[in-house]
């Protein structure tokens, strides 16, 4: 942990308490469970709940965002349309979108259909048809405030297999999210999303992951879903992050568009779904911040 608090100093997450009545406990657990071993998580990613309120108001937007092109995504539209959606929306509710020139990538929105695994960029090249399976993912930006999650959308008449993909997908964020507890490890919630994939048939997305999110884009840790219970980092109250599983009905190789450097698609050129929400670890549990 960081450097050494005196015990009636004021507490580091600023609530204005004496750190003995306060964090002093919490911190001393943490302490005890990196001496076992684990990896454990530094101040920086327990936010204060103050931070909390400025995610939950940027989440807002984004929520907000996904409801409304939910409304709009149908046969026959382009991807740029919805990316126009979600610039003009999240804009006009005082936010920006946090993928727009985020690491030179140019939308304000990833758009993935089919094969296409994450980071689609939206384009007038690509028209949805009947049948196609798209993820949208959402990122809002409120007064450097971070929020992020992502839905799939069936369009039209969609295949019965392509179907149980996406119901699938988002299956596995919420048996992970049943995992979601202070004290508990991210690996238990990795290993309940793959277990329960695998018990589908799919595979999940080893490379490209969840993340810690909030104050930054994306923050520490790095979210995998191939971990093994009781590894990877301790969950304590106040962790932020995502879960956001890329499911494939097929292999679970990828590779990455060289042309654009961001895409990423299946190597054997079958669907891949995924949904994003973002968690808050809390006292008791864990509460949904995006979805
Ligand atoms: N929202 C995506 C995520 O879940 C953002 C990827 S970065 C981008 O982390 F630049 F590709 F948008
Ligand atoms: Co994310």
């Amino acid at each position: 942990m960081s450097k050494k608090i005196g015990r009636n100093d004021p507490c580091w997450c600023k609530s204005g308490r004496k750190y003995k009545a306060c964090h002093q406990a919490f911190d001393d657990r943490i302490a005890r469970m990196a001496q076992m071993g684990h990896i454990v998580p530094d101040h920086a990613m327990i936010k204060t709940a103050d931070q909390i309120a400025g995610i939950k108001e940027s989440a807002k937007i984004n929520i907000a965002v996904l409801d409304y092109i939910a409304g709009h995504i149908r046969a026959g539209m382009n991807t740029e349309e919805i990316n126009t959606m979600v610039f003009e929306k999240t804009t006009r509710m005082g936010g920006y979108p946090a993928t727009l020139n985020y690491q030179g990538f140019p939308k304000s929105a990833c758009t993935s259909v089919n094969n296409q695994v994450c980071h689609g960029i939206p384009s007038e090249d690509v028209v949805l048809k009947d049948g196609d399976i798209l993820n949208v993912d959402i990122s809002t930006n409120l007064d450097g405030f971070y929020s992020d999650s992502s839905r799939m959308f069936c369009i039209g008449e969609v295949s019965p297999e392509k179907k149980k993909l996406v119901e699938v997908a988002k299956e596995c964020v919420y048996v992970g999210l049943k995992e979601v507890k202070p004290w508990g490890f991210l690996g238990d919630m990795g290993q309940a999303v793959h277990d329960y994939a695998f018990s589908h048939g799919y595979t999940v997305v080893r490379e490209i992951g969840g993340h810690g999110v909030g104050i930054e884009f994306h923050e520490d840790p790095w979210v995998g879903y191939n971990s093994k219970r009781g590894q990877e980092m301790l969950m304590v109250p106040g962790m932020m992050f995502t879960i956001e599983p890329m499911v494939n009905m097929g292999k679970v190789d990828i590779f990455i568009d060289d042309k654009n450097g961001w895409t990423a698609y299946t190597e054997d050129g079958l669907p891949s779904a995924q949904w994003e929400i973002q968690v808050l670890v809390t006292e008791e549990g864990h509460e949904i911040i995006s979805y």
